[in-house]
C-alpha cells in the first residue's frame, strides 16, 4: 500500500508537469525524499480496516501529504525554523533556493486542492472530507498553529499554549486522516467518538516524540540535525519540564492512547502500526 502511495504522488506530480522543470524538481526534490508518511498511511491503514483502498482514496491520502510537505518546506524557511536539514538531505531552499521553496510550497497547496476537487467531480462522498481537510490545514489549524509556534519564540508561555499550539500545528493534521477515515467508513456515535479522540492525543504524542528527539535523537536516522529548537529559542515540553519529565509525560499520554485504542477495537495490524509510531526513533 506504501508503493502504490508513493506512486500516486509521483504520478501525480508527472501529469502536472510544465515546459520549465525547475518547479517540479524542486517540489520533487523534497515530496520524494522519503519521508515517513504517516498521515497517508493513517489514513488507507484505517479505510483498510473495512474496505480495499480506491483510486480516489490514493488521490486523498497523496493531497495529505502533499500539504504536509509543503508544511515542512515552508517550516524550514530562514523565517521560520531556519533548518538546513530535512528528511536526510539539505532542506529545499538550500538546494533550490528561497524563492523556489516557496513556490513550491504555494504549489503543492494549490494541487492538494486540485487532486481532491477532481475526486469530489467523481464522488461527492469526498466533500465533507476536503472540507476537514481544509480546515486542518489551514487559518483555523496547522498554519494557524505554526504562527503560534513563532509567536511564542518570543514570548514566556505557560506549558497550556504550548499543548493548545501543538494542538493547532500538529495535531490537526494528524487528527484529519483518522476522521477523515471515520466518515470515508460512515462511522458515527461511539467509533467516531473513539476515533477522534486517537487522533488528537495521536498528535501530541507525535509532536512530544519530535520534540524529545530534537535534544536526544540520532541525527542520521532523523534525518535533520537536532538541537534546532534550543537554537530558536522555542518553547516544547522538554524545553519546560526538561527531558526526564517530558519522558514520563509521553509514557502517561501513550498509556492513554493504548487505552483509546483498545476501546475502539481495532485489528491487530492496525494497533501495531499504533504501536511503531508510539515508539518511533525517526
Ligand atoms: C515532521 O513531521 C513535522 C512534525 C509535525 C513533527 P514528520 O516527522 O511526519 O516528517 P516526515 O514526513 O517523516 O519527513
Ligand atoms: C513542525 O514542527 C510542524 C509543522 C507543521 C511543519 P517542527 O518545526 O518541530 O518540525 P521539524 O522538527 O522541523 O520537523
Ligand atoms: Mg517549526
Ligand atoms: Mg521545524
Ligand atoms: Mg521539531
Amino acid at each position: 500500500m506504501l508503493r502504490k502511495l508513493e506512486d500516486t504522488l509521483e504520478d501525480i506530480l508527472r501529469e502536472r508537469m510544465m515546459q520549465r522543470a525547475e518547479l517540479h524538481d524542486a517540489m520533487k526534490y523534497t515530496l520524494m525524499a522519503g519521508g515517513k508518511r504517516l498521515r497517508p498511511m493513517l489514513y488507507l491503514n484505517h479505510i483498510s480496516e473495512e474496505m480495499t483502498p480506491a483510486f480516489e482514496d490514493f488521490r486523498f491520502a497523496a493531497a495529505i501529504e502533499m500539504i504536509h510537505t509543503y508544511s515542512l518546506i515552508h517550516d524550514d524557511l530562514p523565517a521560520m525554523d531556519n533548518d538546513d536539514m530535512r528528511r536526510g538531505i539539505p532542506s529545499n531552499h538550500r538546494v533550490h533556493g528561497e524563492a523556489m521553496a516557496i513556490l513550491a510550497g504555494d504549489a503543492f497547496l494549490s494541487e492538494a486542492f486540485t487532486t481532491v476537487l477532481y475526486i469530489i467531480r467523481d464522488n461527492l462522498q469526498f466533500l465533507p472530507m476536503a472540507i476537514l481537510l481544509a480546515e486542518a490545514a489551514g487559518m483555523q489549524g496547522m498554519v494557524y498553529g505554526q504562527s503560534l509556534d513563532m509567536l511564542f519564540e518570543k514570548e514566556d508561555v505557560p506549558y497550556e499554549s504550548v499543548e493548545q499550539m501543538v494542538r493547532f500545528k500538529t495535531g490537526k493534521m494528524i487528527a484529519l486522516p483518522l476522521e477523515a477515515a471515520a466518515m470515508r467508513l460512515g462511522y458515527s456515535g461511539f467509533r467516531r467518538r473513539k476515533i477522534r479522540q486517537m487522533g488528537s492525543l495521536l498528535g501530541e504524542i507525535f509532536q512530544l516524540k519530535d520534540d524529545i528527539l530534537d535534544i536526544s535523537g540520532d541525527e542520521d536516522e532523523l534525518g535533520k540535525h537536532i538541537g534546532s529548537d534550543a537554537l530558536e529559542g522555542k518553547r516544547t515540553i522538554p524545553a519546560i519540564y526538561g527531558l526526564e519529565r517530558a519522558e514520563s509525560i509521553y509514557a502517561e499520554k501513550c498509556s492513554k492512547f493504548r487505552a483509546y485504542a483498545r476501546e475502539a477495537e481495532l485489528s491487530t495490524p492496525l494497533l501495531q502500526f499504533y504501536e511503531m509510531i508510539l515508539q518511533r526513533r525517526k
